[in-house]
């Protein structure tokens, strides 16, 4: 029986301060350093709002290429890494494998455990240089290909295309994927990120905190929702199944990936910015497939909102937008830490700046404290 005292989910638990990022769903609003994000992605490149989410303030001219001089500096994995990246099992998800190489990067760094302000960021920079090339190499491994190296010529999100496809693809198709970038940056005390704040709780160091939030971001509830989305786009198989299939779904009481949120209640803040790129992308590749999975994403959407007032959330126009750039299903939600950890590495070191060991209390359930009976007496 529910007991009133817990808060199951820590639902409703304000757990800590943080200057990141403010979630306002009673306005349907998410901002970054006090900045909307549909603005920052309309008028930023992810570089600027990485640099934001970490220093609190948009970059000069000057600070944002002392910034994206320091990442392309940190560019190029070890010969050691990509060694054991060959070596890993081709049927691993892409989350298990860059769990693996995330944690690897630690164990790498001499100065693993030095969680000074100054440590902590050129950790944080490290991370977010290196774990675009590690989700490129291990797509291109687990498909028999060579990795490609990355390219100081290149900005941010190009460059993660070029290192996957060995080219760049058309502006819409960058400015898509860079949007996403940024609408997937920070999110506040999601389950991931207190993961990462609960690990540094204890002063731990921040590789493993990042390798620990992987594993929870890895969960369908969590960021795997948006390959579910398109799995399920494609089990839909076309538009005038759509409706039917929606319908049917609920029926069935089937939980519909891409839907729902546990703050947002009428709709998440991100999406509509999201939804605008996937639209102008889909009308740029103009192929019949890009219309389908455009078409059937409308027609759920619209079914779902219908019939039970459950709004999309940001993995609903993600998902389908990553399949048509032409990322393989497993690889979306390595995509999503391509992006987010520049909101954990800020967490880590927002909650090691003033930090107190995370550590809830438990209403325990069990049996009654009890005498141990001899072996021969149980
Ligand atoms: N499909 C169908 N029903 C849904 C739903 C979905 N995606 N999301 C919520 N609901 C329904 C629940 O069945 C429940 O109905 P009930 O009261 O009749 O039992 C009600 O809405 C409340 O949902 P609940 O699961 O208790 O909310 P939550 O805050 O615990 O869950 C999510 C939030 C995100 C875990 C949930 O909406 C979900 O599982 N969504 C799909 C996965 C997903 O897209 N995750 C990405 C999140 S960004």
């Amino acid at each position: 029986m529910a007991n009133e005292d817990v808060k199951y989910g820590l639902a409703g638990v304000m757990a800590d301060d943080t200057a990141v990022s403010k979630v306002m769903p009673e306005i349907n609003s998410l901002t970054y350093r006090g900045y909307k994000v549909q603005d920052l992605a309309t008028a930023c490149r992810f570089e600027e709002t990485a640099y934001l989410i970490w220093n609190g303030d948009l970059p000069t001219q000057s600070q944002l290429d002392a910034f994206n001089a320091a990442e392309k500096k940190e560019r190029g994995l070890s010969a050691d890494l990509l060694d054991v990246m060959g070596k890993f099992n081709k049927r691993a998800h892409p989350m298990d494998t860059l769990r693996t190489a995330v944690s690897f990067l630690g164990q790498e760094d001499d100065t693993t455990d030095d969680s000074s302000p100054e440590g902590l960021m050129a950790k944080s920079i490290r991370m977010y240089a290196k774990i675009p090339e590690i989700v490129a190499a291990d797509f291109r491994l687990r498909n028999g290909k060579k990795p490609i190296p990355p390219t100081d010529d290149l900005a941010f999100s190009e460059n993660f295309f070029h290192m996957c496809f060995g080219e760049v693809p058309a502006p819409e198709i960058i400015k898509c994927f860079d949007v996403s970038m940024t609408l997937y940056a920070e999110h506040s005390f999601n389950a991931s990120t207190f993961t990462a704040r609960t690990i540094a709780s204890s002063t731990s160091d921040i590789y493993s905190a990042v390798t620990g939030a992987i594993g929870s971001l890895k969960g369908p509830l969590h960021g795997g929702a948006n390959e579910a989305v398109m799995h399920m786009l494609t089990e839909v198989g076309a538009p005038e199944k759509a409706e039917e299939w929606m319908l049917t779904a609920l029926k069935e009481k089937r939980k519909i990936m891409g839907f729902g949120h546990r703050v947002y209640r009428s709709g998440d803040s991100r999406v509509p910015t999201m939804t605008d790129a996937y639209e102008k992308m889909v009308n740029v590749i103009g192929t019949d497939e890009a219309k389908k999975f455009w078409e059937i994403s409308r027609i759920l959407d619209k079914t779902m909102v219908d019939q039970k007032g459950i709004y999309p959330n940001l993995d609903f126009p993600a998902g389908p937008a990553y399949y048509l750039m032409g990322f393989e299903i497993p690889m979306f939600t390595p995509i999503f830490v391509v992006s987010r950890i520049t909101g954990w590495t800020a967490h880590v070191i927002e909650q090691l700046a003033d930090n107190k060991l995370i550590r809830p209390l438990s209403n325990y359930t069990g049996a009654a404290q009890r005498d141990v009976p001899a072996i021969g007496a149980r």
